[in-house]
């Protein structure tokens, strides 16, 4: 049965569904020491943002599969050493979308009216009317940096306050921010002048650490407020408690800090600034929406299929996933075979199509070819997730073409492979859509069924009169039941190739009698047997 672990708390929907698909172990203490320790014998982990999945956690984890983030932000888990170890990360983009948004608005009109400092006032005992005036949002400007699904929803709520919405964002087109009644500015530095509120909503990175900076801000307006409910690492915090303390912005609000829990009382303590403890997606229905997300994602990866949002493999759509499907045993038997008969270590891989395929269809296929034809050469766990990395740290070039020649076949999947040495070319095809045969290997077409064991021969005397004959007398007398046998209709250089399928194994003393046989050339065996689906 499979092992998760659940580092800190996660709504009991969540857990409900995990307790279907293993055992479940929820840990709200651990420190990294502890976690390291905890992961050694788990499939699965689930985490929210107050858990570092580092880079010594994850190799700790030899069996893990799956992270799983409930919640948005994955900046807590180190993605390139997940990748590179083939741990599948998903995170639960949508169940707290509201919630932040909510809380976004809920800052900026506490922020206007002050209502954290009236309130605080008030159970002082003082009845203070006159320290609290605030300013309506009706006809400000918010600058949103980020419109993505959290943005959108601010957006929608601005506008219905009579805000005036503009946004920056680079991944965005006009028209998208158009049909949300949203004006696209060109920079961020135009988005902080213009903005009676700044709001951030995109990802933290490396890029985007510190993105609000002392010139940012000394670039807003003095009535302006700046809100945060995105993450702290945005923010430079010294300059921030800089411009407040200074009256470059009117007021801060933040839910998020560079550090949580925070224990920058310089910046908590000014009068001007409000903050939250990270509660920005703590509502019961968000908390409740993220653990399911989550939670249904773990089963999904643990039961072997795709997961519905993926952070560091091709997402993949549920109907992207049964486009590939049919092409999955065809990609696996070419790599395979292509494993048997490449001399050396692989320089180039290149995958092309002559199918209807996509270039997201094509990726994840490209992966499936690597581990095929990596497999056994690697080590440690080698699957779709790592397999461009791990091609790319060895120096093998990933490509990807259009057939141009299809032989007549409609779904048709070819691979070429550069070693050192020389180039090997093999097509497979799926006849009537999902019947998988290998039809070319280099300059020879066949219809091999890439099932069972493949004994191919290269051989000057291929297709004369008794060659067969002196094959199946050495394959019989070892017992071994010939299924197919096949002959290239051409030679190439005099040589042709003869491709046998066999149910039982080969032995070497076996392949040494069929080397030995008048005219041979070349014998290779290749067992397709557990790639044929
Ligand atoms: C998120 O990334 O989903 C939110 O910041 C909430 C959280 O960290 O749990």
């Amino acid at each position: 049965m499979p092992r998760i672990l659940v580092c800190g708390s996660l709504a009991e929907a969540g857990l409900e569904v995990l307790r279907e698909a293993g055992e479940v172990i929820v840990r709200t203490d651990l420190d990294d020491q502890q976690l390291q320790e905890a992961v050694a014998e788990v499939d699965a982990v689930v985490v929210r943002s107050g858990t570092q999945v580092t880079a010594s956690v994850i190799e700790s984890a030899p069996k893990l599969r799956v992270i799983a983030r409930a919640g948005v932000g994955v900046d807590n888990i180190d993605l390139a050493a997940a990748t590179r170890c083939g741990v599948l990360v998903v995170n639960s983009p949508v169940g707290n979308t509201l919630a932040a948004a909510e809380h976004t608005i809920a800052l900026m009109l506490a922020a206007a009216r002050r209502i954290p400092q009236a309130a605080s006032s008030l159970s002082a005992g003082k009845w203070d009317r006159k320290s609290y005036t605030g300013r309506q949002l009706f006809d400000k400007t918010l600058g949103l940096v980020g419109l993505g699904k959290v943005g959108v929803e601010v957006a929608k709520r601005a506008l219905a306050f009579g805000m005036n919405v503009v946004a920056y964002d680079p991944y965005v087109s006009l028209q998208q921010a158009k049909a949300v009644g949203v004006t696209l500015l060109d920079s961020l530095q135009d988005l902080a002048a213009q903005a009676d509120y700044l709001s951030l909503h995109c990802t933290l990175t490396p890029e985007t650490e510190c993105m609000v900076d002392g010139r940012l801000l000394g670039m807003m307006k003095p009535e302006a407020v700046l809100v945060n409910c995105a993450r702290g690492g945005l923010v430079d915090e010294a300059a921030l408690a800089q411009a407040l303390r200074d009256g470059a912005i009117d007021a801060a609000a933040l839910d998020v800090f560079a550090q949580e829990p925070t224990d920058n009382t310089e910046l908590l303590q000014l009068p001007n600034l409000i903050a939250t403890p990270h509660v920005g997606a703590s509502t019961e229905e968000a908390q409740t929406g993220v653990a399911v997300d989550a939670a249904r994602q773990v089963a999904d990866v643990l039961s072997g299929r795709m997961p519905r949002w993926p952070v560091n493999a091709p997402p993949l759509s549920a109907e992207a996933l049964a486009a590939v499907e049919p092409y999955l045993g065809l990609v696996r038997s070419l790599g395979v075979l292509g494993r048997s008969l490449m001399s050396g270590s692989p320089r180039r891989v290149e995958l092309a199509a002559v199918a209807d395929l996509t270039s997201e269809h094509m990726d994840y296929l490209t992966g499936e070819l690597v581990v095929a034809v990596l497999g056994g050469i690697v080590e440690g766990t080698l699957n779709f997730i790592n397999a461009a990395t791990v091609a790319r740290e060895r120096g093998i070039e990933l490509a990807q073409a259009k057939i141009q020649q299809t032989g007549g076949y409609a779904n048709l999947l070819q691979v070429r492979i550069n070693t050192s040495a020389d180039e090997l070319l093999i097509a497979g095809a799926l006849l009537g859509g999902s019947d998988i045969r290998i039809v070319r290997l280099d300059g020879y077409r066949l219809e091999l069924l890439p099932r069972q064991t493949a004994v191919l021969i290269w051989n000057a005397q291929s297709g004369r009169p008794g060659f067969v004959g002196k094959l199946g007398s050495v394959l019989g007398a070892a017992g071994i039941n010939i299924t197919g046998i096949q002959v290239a209709p051409e030679t190439v250089a005099g040589i042709g190739l003869m491709a046998v399928t066999v149910a039982d194994t080969i032995t070497e003393p076996v392949r040494e009698q069929i080397v030995q046989l008048p005219g041979v050339e070349r014998v290779e065996i290749v067992d397709l047997s557990t790639h044929y689906s």
